[in-house]
């Protein structure tokens, strides 16, 4: 009920819950990255991602990338500045970094690859939960930008 500082515990928090390192963000595909190059990215990735604690999800869709990826705060963070450097994406738009005290989302997904017909959905249900200002600006750029093209022209496959 009460922790070791004599604060009421929040009720919502587990203590027995492990430290999680949470990055979400969106980006778009670079030139030339076509779905088989994504599924080469995703095997590496899930080889990588199994030695090192981290789960998530990867949907790819219109030429634009959403990765939800948890796991221990120094591995997150080492995957982050990867990330950062690969040029198989950019324009990346961190919608959500943060550590707290849960349960994993995804578990038993080593980094699973979802495809998105249309990342539009994806987006604007990132957009309904997204609280900061800036990334709600992101967001609505990257709708924005999703609605004046055509898809194809996204796509750069
Ligand atoms: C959209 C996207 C998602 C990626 N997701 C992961 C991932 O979940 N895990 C991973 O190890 N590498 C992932 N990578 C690859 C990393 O950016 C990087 O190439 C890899 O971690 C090797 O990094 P290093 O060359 O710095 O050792 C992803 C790359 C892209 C473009």
């Amino acid at each position: 009920m009460f922790d070791e500082y004599g604060f009421p515990r929040d009720p919502d928090v587990d203590p027995s819950a492990p430290t999680l390192y949470t990055f979400v963000y969106c980006s778009r595909a670079a030139e030339g990255v076509d779905d088989a190059e994504v599924n080469r990215l995703i095997e590496a990735a899930q080889r990588y991602n199994l030695t090192c604690g981290i789960t998530g999800v990867l949907v790819f869709g219109s030429g634009v990338f959403f990765q939800w990826i948890e796991g221990p705060t120094a591995e997150v963070r080492k995957l982050m500045a990867s990330l950062h450097g690969d040029p198989r994406h950019y324009d990346i738009v961190s919608l959500d970094q943060s550590e707290d005290k849960r349960e994993r989302l995804y578990a038993n997904w080593q980094m699973e690859l979802v495809g998105a017909d249309d990342i539009r959905e994806v987006l604007e249900d990132a957009l309904e939960c997204a609280e900061d200002e800036n990334n709600i600006a992101a967001l609505k750029r990257i709708l924005d930008h999703l609605a004046t093209r055509s898809l194809d022209s996204l796509g750069r496959i």
